[in-house]
């Protein structure tokens, strides 16, 4: 696993957005590159960054295929809170993505398991993910995949943790209640079935789940830890993110990814 830790959260996404549109630009095959792509305040930077590279012409998105982590069961994706939306305002909109190239989970579906399988066969139909990017919860999260969450899980519907539904309430006017109890999310072994895997972590709130992601035990009660078990995770991170790391291998990683410090 690469540990990039930058000197602050805008580096992180500035790194980040170099990574992945030199990833699309490199993808030199017919068949589309698939991306996967999260939602949360950790990948607003991201996106910004993402759309100033489109705008001054370093990157097109004409032939990437998008699949979202997740999505709130329950939200039309009218909602101003849905992952709809969010990708909308923050991404889709604002690039040459053809929308039919977007996948987002419908959160209003009556057949939320059918969802689920069509959502993996549709990424099976593409020959896989190329990259997935994502952010992890303060419990550790990775898309809404709740500690105890199988490690090989695929998509399927999760209740979210009272943490969760705490954390994300500052969406819904500060009531946890207003938060849905389930999303549909895809699994853990979704992600890391993906050929490559960057997360982004910024903040002293994310310092557990980064210390878990990246010294813990292999473990369902931290489902980020998951990502010891890929042979190309990547994790773009902050220095305030990293105030849990031991010493010794927080200097072991800054020595190993030394040019790569913005
Ligand atoms: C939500 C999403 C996760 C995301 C997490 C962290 O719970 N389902 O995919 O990683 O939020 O978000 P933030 O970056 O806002 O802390």
């Amino acid at each position: 696993m690469r540990v990039i830790i930058q000197e602050n959260y805008d580096k992180v996404c500035q790194w980040a957005a170099n990574y992945i549109a030199g990833k699309i630009n490199g993808h030199k095959e017919e068949r589309p590159f698939v991306l996967g792509l999260p939602t949360g305040s950790s990948q607003l930077g991201l996106y910004k960054e993402l759309v100033k590279k489109y705008e001054n012409g370093e990157v097109s998105f004409e032939n990437v295929v998008t699949f979202n982590m997740d999505e709130y069961l329950g939200l039309p994706r009218e909602h101003p809170q849905s992952y709809w939306t969010y990708m909308h305002e923050n991404l889709f909109n604002h690039v040459n993505i053809p929308e039919e190239n977007t996948n987002i989970l419908n959160g209003m579906t009556d057949d939320p398991e059918g969802e689920c399988e069509r959502y993996e066969e549709k990424i099976a139909s593409y020959g896989g993910v190329d990259l997935f990017v994502g952010g992890i919860g303060v419990d550790g999260h990775l898309a809404f995949n709740e500690p105890f969450t199988s490690l090989t899980s695929r998509t399927g519907v999760r209740t979210l943790t009272d943490d969760t539904r705490i954390a994300n309430s500052r969406f819904f006017d500060y009531d946890p209640e207003k938060v849905p109890e389930k999303a549909l999310s895809v699994g853990i072994g979704t992600v890391t079935d993906a050929k490559e895997v960057l997360i982004l972590i910024s903040g002293h709130n994310k310092a557990r789940a980064l210390a878990a992601t990246v010294e813990g035990n292999v473990s369902m009660k931290w489902t980020c830890s998951a990502l010891q078990l890929h042979n190309g995770a990547i994790i773009s991170c902050d220095e305030d993110a990293c105030g849990e790391l031991m010493v010794d291998n927080y200097k072991y990683f800054l020595a190993l990814e030394k040019e790569e410090r913005l």
